[in-house]
């Protein structure tokens, strides 16, 4: 008798009320996979998007299990697996679906939990970690003396990038939307914290760097992608990584926004690229998930760092997996400081 799984389902795409806890029996684990029991998976904004019907890779492949991260007990591996037994701490990685109690992972998108993390730890690692190392070194091409400005500071990309920032000695500068959020970004290691609640944004930006910035991570999209183009230094790069600011923060589509801010979006325009030396570069990770090496270098060097005592605890809020509502509900809020993860 196989064993069953609870699993959270979107039919159709909506507000809070579209989640479906779907129970049903979960297929043994086939060639190259392992079964992970999951004890907590890790909430990203990309999943209020997915809820939304407003992510691209998702589209057409709902009814759909959300969630890119998870942490677990290896329950049992198919044929041909290596490397993983039966009662393992492993997280991982996915492309969807770790809304689960129970998944059946390819093994290469797995990872030992080292013995000091706790599941929680392990759900809210892979996704921003990942995200904030492809963009400083692969993307952005991050020299040691570049002075770096990152939006959002305070969410749970944000803080990965400023803790990576501090080990590259860096000098960075967080952005928060909300006064609170301040101790959180200082703490992550930014040298200087800007409170767009209270400060203009670029006054003080201007204040702190007169010249620009080398390298701007901007997830916001409309409201700041503008002013960050203009704040950069000649040879600048600034990395288009999101669009939050699209998003009503009142759990459903508001369709005039997302077309008027569409419309108010920046284009940028080659001549002046070339002319002003800047460059603009965008990315998504979703569609890096067969590029299993690449991922698993990345990993084994943020872990590497980790056992030297190099990366600080990533602040966690967790919600019951039966609040996956009130966890979307938060993260959409723009209050939440770190990662927020769901424990099953
Ligand atoms: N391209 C990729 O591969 C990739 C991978 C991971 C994440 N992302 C993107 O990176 C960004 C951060 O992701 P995350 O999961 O770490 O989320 P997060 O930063 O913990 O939360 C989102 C933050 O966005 C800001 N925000 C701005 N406008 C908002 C709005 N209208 N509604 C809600 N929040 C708003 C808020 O911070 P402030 O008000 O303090 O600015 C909020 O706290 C998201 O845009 C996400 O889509 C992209």
């Amino acid at each position: 008798m196989p064993d069953s799984r609870l699993r959270i389902i979107i039919r159709k795409p909506g507000g809070y009320g579209v989640f479906r806890f779907d129970e049903k029996p979960i297929d043994d684990p086939r060639q190259g996979e392992t079964q992970v029991e999951v004890k907590a998976c890790g909430i990203n904004f990309a999943d209020i998007a997915v809820r939304l019907g407003l992510y691209a890779a998702a589209k057409g492949a709902y009814p759909l299990c959300p969630g890119l991260e998870f942490a677990g007990i290896v329950r049992q591996t198919g044929s041909k697996t290596e490397g993983f037994n039966p009662g393992d701490r492993v997280f991982g990685a996915t492309r969807f679906g770790a809304y689960t109690t129970s998944i059946n992972s390819p093994s290469n998108q797995l990872f030992k939990l080292p013995t000091s993390w706790d599941f929680k730890r392990g759900a809210a690692f892979p996704v921003v970690y990942l995200t904030a190392y492809y963009a400083l070194y692969h993307v952005g091409h991050l020299k040691k003396s570049d002075q770096v400005l990152v939006h959002s500071a305070a969410g749970g990309v944000g803080t990965a990038l400023l803790h990576l920032l501090k080990i590259n000695n860096n000098m960075s500068v967080g952005v928060v939307g909300r006064s609170e959020k301040k101790p959180s970004a200082k703490e992550a290691g930014a040298a200087y914290v800007i409170d767009k609640s209270t400060e203009d944004l670029w006054s003080k930006a201007e204040e702190i760097s007169p010249e620009g910035y080398d390298l701007i991570l901007d997830a916001n999209g409309v409201s700041t992608l503008k002013g960050s183009y203009h704040h950069l230094r000649p040879a600048g790069r600034l990395l288009i990584y999101g669009f939050a600011s699209m998003f009503s923060r009142s759990g459903r589509k508001n369709r005039l926004k997302l077309v008027r801010d569409y419309l108010r979006t920046p284009r940028f325009n080659p001549f002046d690229l070339t002319g002003s030396n800047k460059t603009v570069s965008g990315f998504n990770l979703i569609y890096l998930f067969e590029k299993v090496d690449l991922f698993r270098d990345i990993m084994d060097t943020i872990i590497e760092w980790d056992s030297e005592g190099l990366i600080p605890p990533m602040p966690v809020t967790t919600f019951a997996f039966e609040d996956v509502a009130k966890a979307h509900r938060a993260i959409e809020s723009g209050k939440s400081v770190g990662k927020l993860v769901l424990v099953v």
